[in-house]
Protein backbone atom coordinates (compact mmCIF):
# COMPACT_ATOMS: atom_id res chain seq x y z
CA UNK A 1 0.00 0.00 0.00
CA UNK A 2 1.29 3.49 -0.87
CA UNK A 3 2.42 5.72 2.51
CA UNK A 4 -0.55 8.24 3.42
CA UNK A 5 2.36 10.76 3.00
CA UNK A 6 5.48 10.88 0.82
CA UNK A 7 8.05 13.62 1.00
CA UNK A 8 10.70 14.47 -1.13
CA UNK A 9 13.19 16.61 0.47
CA UNK A 10 15.92 18.91 -2.06
CA UNK A 11 18.82 19.55 0.06
CA UNK A 12 22.36 19.89 -0.47
CA UNK A 13 22.98 18.46 2.92
CA UNK A 14 21.01 14.89 3.14
CA UNK A 15 23.49 13.91 5.64
CA UNK A 16 21.61 15.93 8.06
CA UNK A 17 18.43 14.35 8.08
CA UNK A 18 19.92 11.41 9.42
CA UNK A 19 19.37 11.34 12.66
CA UNK A 20 16.10 12.81 12.34
CA UNK A 21 14.87 10.41 10.18
CA UNK A 22 16.29 7.21 12.12
CA UNK A 23 14.98 7.75 15.11
CA UNK A 24 11.89 7.78 17.06
CA UNK A 25 8.27 8.47 16.44
CA UNK A 26 9.29 9.46 12.59
CA UNK A 27 11.36 6.08 12.10
CA UNK A 28 8.73 3.87 13.43
CA UNK A 29 6.04 5.53 10.94
CA UNK A 30 8.76 5.28 8.31
CA UNK A 31 8.69 1.42 9.18
CA UNK A 32 5.39 0.90 9.18
CA UNK A 33 4.40 2.68 5.60
CA UNK A 34 2.72 5.96 6.47
CA UNK A 35 5.59 8.20 6.05
CA UNK A 36 7.98 7.77 3.16
CA UNK A 37 10.81 10.74 2.87
CA UNK A 38 13.06 10.51 0.31
CA UNK A 39 16.20 12.78 0.13
CA UNK A 40 17.84 14.72 -3.04
CA UNK A 41 20.92 16.31 -3.09
CA UNK A 42 19.96 18.63 -6.21
CA UNK A 43 24.16 18.77 -6.67
CA UNK A 44 23.88 15.85 -8.97
CA UNK A 45 21.58 18.21 -11.19
CA UNK A 46 24.62 20.47 -11.22
CA UNK A 47 26.23 20.51 -14.71
CA UNK A 48 30.23 20.72 -15.21
CA UNK A 49 33.05 18.79 -13.54
CA UNK A 50 33.32 20.57 -10.64
CA UNK A 51 29.03 20.26 -9.82
CA UNK A 52 28.81 23.47 -9.02
CA UNK A 53 25.54 24.78 -7.40
CA UNK A 54 26.45 28.19 -6.44
CA UNK A 55 27.70 31.66 -7.55
CA UNK A 56 28.73 35.58 -6.54
CA UNK A 57 25.42 37.22 -6.72
CA UNK A 58 25.53 39.75 -9.86
CA UNK A 59 25.48 43.46 -8.39
CA UNK A 60 27.83 42.16 -5.68
CA UNK A 61 27.38 41.77 -2.74
CA UNK A 62 28.50 39.16 0.05
CA UNK A 63 27.72 35.54 -0.06
CA UNK A 64 26.77 33.08 -2.69
CA UNK A 65 23.65 32.29 -4.03
CA UNK A 66 22.13 29.30 -5.43
CA UNK A 67 22.22 29.16 -9.24
CA UNK A 68 18.75 28.12 -11.08
CA UNK A 69 19.73 25.93 -13.54
CA UNK A 70 20.36 22.53 -11.11
CA UNK A 71 17.76 23.19 -8.63
CA UNK A 72 14.98 24.00 -10.68
CA UNK A 73 16.10 20.95 -13.03
CA UNK A 74 16.34 18.78 -9.82
CA UNK A 75 12.80 19.85 -8.75
CA UNK A 76 11.46 19.07 -12.34
CA UNK A 77 12.27 16.03 -12.10
CA UNK A 78 11.76 14.97 -8.74
CA UNK A 79 8.10 15.81 -9.13
CA UNK A 80 8.12 13.55 -12.22
CA UNK A 81 9.00 10.46 -10.79
CA UNK A 82 6.23 9.72 -8.78
CA UNK A 83 2.29 10.51 -9.06
CA UNK A 84 1.25 12.87 -7.87
CA UNK A 85 3.48 15.42 -9.04
CA UNK A 86 2.93 17.10 -5.44
CA UNK A 87 3.00 20.26 -3.77
CA UNK A 88 5.71 22.06 -4.23
CA UNK A 89 6.81 24.62 -1.24
CA UNK A 90 10.15 26.17 -0.73
CA UNK A 91 11.55 26.79 2.67
CA UNK A 92 12.17 30.73 2.44
CA UNK A 93 12.48 33.06 5.65
CA UNK A 94 9.56 35.54 3.48
CA UNK A 95 7.40 32.62 3.31
CA UNK A 96 3.73 32.44 4.99
CA UNK A 97 4.40 31.82 8.80
CA UNK A 98 3.85 28.01 9.43
CA UNK A 99 0.72 27.52 12.12
CA UNK A 100 -0.85 24.39 12.84
CA UNK A 101 -4.09 25.18 10.79
CA UNK A 102 -1.20 25.24 7.73
CA UNK A 103 0.12 21.48 9.09
CA UNK A 104 -3.07 20.12 9.22
CA UNK A 105 -3.44 21.43 5.19
CA UNK A 106 -0.61 20.08 4.43
CA UNK A 107 -1.35 16.65 6.30
CA UNK A 108 -4.00 15.97 3.49
CA UNK A 109 -1.74 16.41 0.78
CA UNK A 110 -0.76 12.78 -0.27
CA UNK A 111 2.78 14.19 -1.56
CA UNK A 112 5.07 17.46 -0.74
CA UNK A 113 8.33 18.35 -1.77
CA UNK A 114 10.18 20.94 0.47
CA UNK A 115 12.87 22.65 -1.60
CA UNK A 116 15.53 24.01 1.05
CA UNK A 117 17.89 26.99 0.21
CA UNK A 118 21.43 27.67 1.92
CA UNK A 119 24.19 30.41 1.49
CA UNK A 120 22.22 33.64 0.76
CA UNK A 121 19.04 31.45 -0.53
CA UNK A 122 17.75 31.33 -3.71
CA UNK A 123 18.20 32.88 -7.54
CA UNK A 124 14.99 34.93 -7.62
CA UNK A 125 14.06 33.02 -10.77
CA UNK A 126 13.92 29.43 -9.20
CA UNK A 127 10.91 31.20 -7.59
CA UNK A 128 9.51 32.37 -10.79
CA UNK A 129 10.01 29.07 -12.56
CA UNK A 130 8.87 26.65 -10.11
CA UNK A 131 6.41 28.95 -8.36
CA UNK A 132 6.16 27.62 -5.38
CA UNK A 133 4.54 27.57 -2.04
CA UNK A 134 6.84 29.55 0.45
CA UNK A 135 7.06 28.70 3.88
CA UNK A 136 8.67 30.08 6.88
CA UNK A 137 8.85 28.46 10.41
CA UNK A 138 9.70 32.04 11.65
CA UNK A 139 11.21 35.61 11.94
CA UNK A 140 14.82 34.54 11.86
CA UNK A 141 16.97 33.38 9.72
CA UNK A 142 18.74 29.41 9.63
CA UNK A 143 21.72 28.70 7.62
CA UNK A 144 19.44 26.50 5.58
CA UNK A 145 16.11 25.58 5.17
CA UNK A 146 16.69 22.14 6.23
CA UNK A 147 15.52 22.21 9.99
CA UNK A 148 13.19 24.28 8.48
CA UNK A 149 12.23 21.47 6.14
CA UNK A 150 12.29 18.88 9.41
CA UNK A 151 10.16 21.06 11.22
CA UNK A 152 7.36 20.98 8.44
CA UNK A 153 7.99 16.90 8.07
CA UNK A 154 7.73 16.57 11.82
CA UNK A 155 4.44 18.82 12.37
CA UNK A 156 2.65 17.07 9.60
CA UNK A 157 3.55 13.69 9.95
CA UNK A 158 2.16 13.14 13.46
CA UNK A 159 -1.30 14.26 11.82
CA UNK A 160 -1.46 11.20 9.65
CA UNK A 161 -3.86 8.44 10.74
CA UNK A 162 -1.81 6.08 12.51
CA UNK A 163 1.69 7.55 13.34
CA UNK A 164 0.79 8.23 16.67
CA UNK A 165 -0.20 5.73 19.02
CA UNK A 166 -3.17 6.27 21.07
CA UNK A 167 -1.09 7.37 24.44
CA UNK A 168 0.41 10.24 22.18
CA UNK A 169 -3.07 11.10 20.29
CA UNK A 170 -2.81 14.72 18.61
CA UNK A 171 -6.45 15.44 19.23
CA UNK A 172 -6.50 17.20 22.23
CA UNK A 173 -2.96 19.00 21.41
CA UNK A 174 -1.88 22.48 21.71
CA UNK A 175 -3.58 24.45 18.44
CA UNK A 176 -6.45 22.06 17.96
CA UNK A 177 -9.39 24.37 17.07
CA UNK A 178 -11.32 22.82 20.29
CA UNK A 179 -8.17 23.00 22.51
CA UNK A 180 -6.43 26.25 21.99
CA UNK A 181 -3.00 25.94 23.99
CA UNK A 182 -3.31 22.45 25.97
CA UNK A 183 -3.55 22.47 29.67
CA UNK A 184 -0.38 21.54 31.75
CA UNK A 185 0.28 18.12 32.44
CA UNK A 186 1.82 16.52 35.50
CA UNK A 187 3.19 13.34 36.40
CA UNK A 188 5.27 11.24 39.25
CA UNK A 189 6.63 12.52 41.92
CA UNK A 190 3.46 14.04 43.77
CA UNK A 191 5.61 17.09 44.57
CA UNK A 192 8.92 18.36 43.35
CA UNK A 193 11.31 20.78 45.04
CA UNK A 194 8.28 21.86 47.12
CA UNK A 195 5.84 22.30 44.09
CA UNK A 196 2.74 19.76 44.51
CA UNK A 197 0.53 18.47 42.01
CA UNK A 198 -2.71 20.39 41.95
CA UNK A 199 -4.93 18.67 44.20
CA UNK A 200 -7.59 18.39 41.60
CA UNK A 201 -5.60 15.69 39.98
CA UNK A 202 -5.34 13.08 42.40
CA UNK A 203 -9.11 12.37 43.60
CA UNK A 204 -10.54 10.65 40.48
CA UNK A 205 -13.41 12.95 40.37
CA UNK A 206 -13.17 12.80 36.22
CA UNK A 207 -15.59 15.75 35.55
CA UNK A 208 -13.81 17.89 38.14
CA UNK A 209 -10.74 16.78 36.62
CA UNK A 210 -12.06 17.83 32.66
CA UNK A 211 -13.14 21.39 34.21
CA UNK A 212 -10.09 22.31 35.81
CA UNK A 213 -8.15 21.06 32.32
CA UNK A 214 -10.64 23.32 30.33
CA UNK A 215 -10.27 26.12 32.31
CA UNK A 216 -6.41 25.99 32.26
CA UNK A 217 -6.70 25.68 28.61
CA UNK A 218 -8.89 28.70 28.26
CA UNK A 219 -6.54 31.15 31.05
CA UNK A 220 -3.66 29.61 28.65
CA UNK A 221 -5.05 30.77 25.21
CA UNK A 222 -6.18 34.09 26.63
CA UNK A 223 -2.84 34.62 28.34
CA UNK A 224 -0.52 33.56 25.03
CA UNK A 225 -3.50 35.47 22.87
CA UNK A 226 -3.05 38.70 25.23
CA UNK A 227 0.84 38.39 24.97
CA UNK A 228 0.74 38.53 21.63
CA UNK A 229 -1.41 41.74 21.34
CA UNK A 230 0.21 43.17 24.38
CA UNK A 231 -2.89 43.09 26.15
CA UNK A 232 -2.88 42.51 29.54
CA UNK A 233 -4.88 40.19 31.56
CA UNK A 234 -5.00 38.60 35.43
CA UNK A 235 -4.11 35.20 35.59
CA UNK A 236 -6.24 32.98 38.06
CA UNK A 237 -3.83 30.55 40.25
CA UNK A 238 -4.48 26.97 39.32
CA UNK A 239 -5.10 26.13 42.74
CA UNK A 240 -8.56 28.36 42.89
CA UNK A 241 -9.66 27.06 40.22
CA UNK A 242 -11.30 23.41 40.76
C1 LIG B 1 20.97 32.04 5.33
S1 LIG B 1 19.37 31.73 4.70
C2 LIG B 1 19.18 33.00 3.49
C3 LIG B 1 18.70 34.26 4.10
C4 LIG B 1 18.47 35.36 3.08
N1 LIG B 1 19.72 35.88 2.59
C5 LIG B 1 17.68 36.47 3.74
O1 LIG B 1 18.30 37.37 4.32
O2 LIG B 1 16.43 36.39 3.70
C6 LIG B 1 19.56 30.28 3.75
C7 LIG B 1 18.32 29.45 3.58
O3 LIG B 1 17.85 29.05 4.84
C8 LIG B 1 16.45 28.83 4.78
N2 LIG B 1 15.83 29.62 5.84
C9 LIG B 1 16.43 30.55 6.61
N3 LIG B 1 15.57 31.04 7.51
C10 LIG B 1 14.41 30.41 7.34
C11 LIG B 1 13.14 30.49 7.96
N4 LIG B 1 12.91 31.34 8.96
N5 LIG B 1 12.15 29.66 7.53
C12 LIG B 1 12.37 28.81 6.52
N6 LIG B 1 13.55 28.71 5.88
C13 LIG B 1 14.55 29.48 6.27
C14 LIG B 1 16.00 29.24 3.39
O4 LIG B 1 15.88 28.07 2.60
C15 LIG B 1 17.14 30.11 2.92
O5 LIG B 1 17.25 30.12 1.53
Amino acid sequence: MAPALRVDVLTLFPGLFDGFLGESILSRAIAKGLVDVKLWNFRDWAEGKHHQVDDRPYGGGPGMVLMAPPLVAAAEAVALMAEPVGRLIAMTPQGTRLNQSKVRELAGEPRLILVCGRYEGFDERILETLCPEQISIGDYVLSGGEVAAMVVIDAVMRLIPGVLGDAESAIDESFSPEVGLEYPHYTRPREFRGLPVPEVLLNGDHAAIERWRREQSRMRTEAAHAHATGATITVVPPERIG
